[in-house]
């Protein structure tokens, strides 16, 4: 049993015990190196409206490049590719279980133009390579909003969002599209945004209910982002 937090638990009575539990699950949950969102969950189409974008915006590309990062099972790989039948899709995701399931799912489906791989960052992705980027509910830590967490730190830092961003944002092709939904920091704050252009904004309640917070970690109470889609700038001719 964790004492420090059974300390805390009993001085701050009843109240804060739900606090406590998730600060209890959280340390003894496995910690792994570089992981943000811990949790595997998704969902068939989870997002319809920005996939159905994607494939608007992407429809004269006759073999787009695609990347889901943090793909968890493939199910958003999937709903793309019922959408871009010609697409390259390419799944990343840090858990190695994850990447099993996407495999044995692709190779049921003889899935040709479709890859998985074991990966916590894009840095060994190529430069410029990608027609589109997905980033969806995996800059962000579930437990900072259930825990009603005053700052990131420990479990999120600005500096790894950013350099997690900017690498995605690197192996963008000029023009591609860079998605990201639900995450605990605002593109927006990032240097690397000068560069982008929004192209598409959720509805609120198209948001989840994520917390966010400021480039020093503290809680922006209230504070919603609304823009998800963002276009890599060309550079001028
Ligand atoms: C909540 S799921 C999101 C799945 C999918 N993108 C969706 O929105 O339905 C978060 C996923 O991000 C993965 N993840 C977390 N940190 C990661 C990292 N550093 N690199 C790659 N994947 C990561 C987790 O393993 C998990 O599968």
């Amino acid at each position: 049993m964790d004492h420090d937090v059974m300390r805390q638990a009993l001085s701050l009575g009843r109240a804060s015990w739900r606090r406590v539990r998730f600060e209890l699950a959280r340390r003894l949950r496995p910690a792994v190196e570089g992981r943000f969102q811990p949790y595997n969950h998704t969902l068939p189409d989870r997002y319809p409206w920005l996939f159905d974008f994607a494939a608007a915006a992407l429809r004269d590309a006759a073999s787009p490049r695609l990347l889901s990062f943090g793909c968890s099972h493939g199910e958003e790989a999937f709903s793309l590719r019922r959408r871009l039948p010609s697409a390259v899709i390419k799944g990343v995701d840090i858990d190695p279980a994850n990447i099993a399931a996407c495999l044995a799912r692709s190779h049921r489906s003889n899935e040709a133009r479709m890859g998985f791989e074991v990966g916590s960052s894009a840095r060994n992705e190529p430069s410029d390579h990608y027609d589109a980027v997905f980033c969806l509910a995996v800059l962000c830590h579930g437990d900072l909003t259930v825990s009603r967490a005053q700052r990131s730190e420990p479990l999120m830092r600005f500096q790894d969002f950013e350099r997690s961003v900017v690498d995605l944002a690197r192996c963008l092709k000029p023009g591609g599209l860079l998605f990201l939904h639900t995450t605990n920091f605002r593109f927006c704050d990032i240097i690397a945004a000068e560069g982008f252009d929004v192209v598409l904004e959720a509805r609120p309640s198209q948001m989840a209910p994520d917390v966010l917070f400021d480039r020093e970690g503290r809680l922006m109470p209230g504070e919603r982002y609304l823009p998800v889609g963002f276009r890599k700038r060309k550079p001028p001719a």
